[in-house]
């Protein structure tokens, strides 16, 4: 028992604040963005008065969004220097492997299979995490950039993208949260409680127990060859530029996920409608007015058929058709007017509703004044068919 306790190192310190700053921008993010996806549950609303309303709480929202953006852009910067600089092996992609070690683990785990199975670096229970991470990442940026920036978004992508967008990212940190909460606690802490994210360190034990063959591939010097300083220094003059314009364009990136629109950061307090918030019921669609009225030739006989009720087709015929309660779809019809008695009475203008109504102005659908004197003149003359 008392032997010297060996310990390796799993994560320097530099990992063990990309980790910190994750988990506090995740925490923060889930925190503020649950009462957003369930704005009516009781604990939600004493959370959003607790912060000082749904403004505070979307401000830490997008700060937090912010820091996981500018924590992924680090992410990536570090992979591509220990790939290309140090020419580590990947050990986080997934491979054949995995699918076999999990098949193993839940054999062994349901009582059939007899062996656990050993793992390196990363075991295939990490991995899925760290992807799911990464897929979740993505989901979540794509999907909040449609809604922090709606009119950008649907310069591009039909609008319907962006409720849509909506619906996703709140399932999607439902997901996550649940996630984090019974996969990632359960593995992390309570299965063994593990510490070396914090400590940055495991113990001979635990590495035995966790990561064999890493063990083993550490006791038979296979890690962490060393590099040649030269080598080194050749492969930095190539990657520093690479990273340095990686660097731009993402710090850009970042720029124009926050910077174009305020839509979604500024809830307007509700006006007073200047606009009636009753609007009488039209048929849709309708037709566009004509621009101007069409000049009849001087010599046309005022009647029904040569001009009067192409006038009456033209400008009341959407709504005044065949069968309603005023129909102009023929002559007998215009004749015999609506429930109320008729409209236009031959002869008299003062008694033709229709002119009353078209004069008063406001109707839904109006004559130009010139086809109104004409309509009227018509009346005057007797209204006659042909
Ligand atoms: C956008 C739809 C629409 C258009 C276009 C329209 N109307 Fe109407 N009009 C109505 C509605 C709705 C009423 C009231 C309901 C009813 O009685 O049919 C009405 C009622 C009337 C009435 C009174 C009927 C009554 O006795 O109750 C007259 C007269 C009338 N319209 C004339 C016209 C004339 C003439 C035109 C064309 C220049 C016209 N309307 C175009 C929708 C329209």
């Amino acid at each position: 028992m008392s032997k010297t306790k060996t310990s390796y190192e799993r994560f320097p310190l530099a990992r063990r604040i990309e980790h910190l700053v994750m988990l506090l921008s995740f925490g923060l993010l889930g925190l503020t963005g649950l009462p957003q996806k369930y704005p009516l549950a009781d604990i939600s609303i004493w959370f959003v008065n607790l912060i000082g309303g749904v403004e505070n709480l979307r401000a830490i929202h997008h700060t937090s969004a912010i820091v996981m953006m500018l924590g992924t852009a680090w992410h990536i910067l570090l992979a591509g220097y220990k790939v290309f600089v140090l020419r580590e092996r990947m050990s986080m992609l997934p491979s054949l492997q995995d699918v076999k070690d999990g098949w193993q683990a839940l054999m062994y785990n349901v009582g059939i299979g007899r062996k656990f199975p050993q793992m390196g670096r990363f075991t295939f229970e990490e991995k899925l995490e760290y992807w799911a991470f990464v897929w979740g990442a993505l989901v979540m940026g794509l999907t909040g950039f449609l809604m922090w920036n709606p009119i950008t978004s649907a310069r591009i992508l039909p609008g319907e993208w962006i409720p849509a967008a909506k619906a996703a990212h709140g399932g999607e940190a439902v997901l996550a949260v649940l996630a984090i909460i019974i996969w990632h606690m359960y593995g992390v802490h309570l299965k063994t409680f593990n510490k070396a994210m914090w400590t940055g360190k495991m113990s001979e034990e635990e590495m035995l127990h966790e990561h064999p063959l890493e063990l083993a591939d550490i006791k038979a010097g296979l890690t962490g060859r060393g590099v040649p300083a030269e080598v080194l220094r050749k492969r930095k003059r190539i990657y520093y530029p690479i990273a340095a314009v990686l660097t731009v364009v993402m710090l850009a990136g970042v720029y124009g996920f926050v910077v174009p629109e305020k839509t979604a950061l500024t809830t307007i307090p509700p006006q007073p409608s200047p606009l009636p918030v009753y609007v009488p019921w039209t048929p849709t669609p309708v037709p566009t007015p004509l621009p101007t009225a069409t000049p009849l030739p001087a010599d046309t006989p005022l009647t029904w058929d040569s001009s009067i009720g192409a006038l009456f087709a033209a400008r009341c015929a959407v709504c005044h058709t065949a069968g309603s309660n005023l129909s102009f779809a023929s002559y007998a019809d215009a004749i015999t007017g609506s429930a109320d008695g008729p409209v236009i009475v031959p002869g008299n203008l003062a008694s033709s509703t229709l002119v009353t109504i078209q004069e008063a102005g406001g109707h839904m659908g109006a004559f130009t004044p010139e086809e109104l004197s004409t309509v009227k003149e018509w009346i005057a003359d007797g209204a006659p068919e042909k």
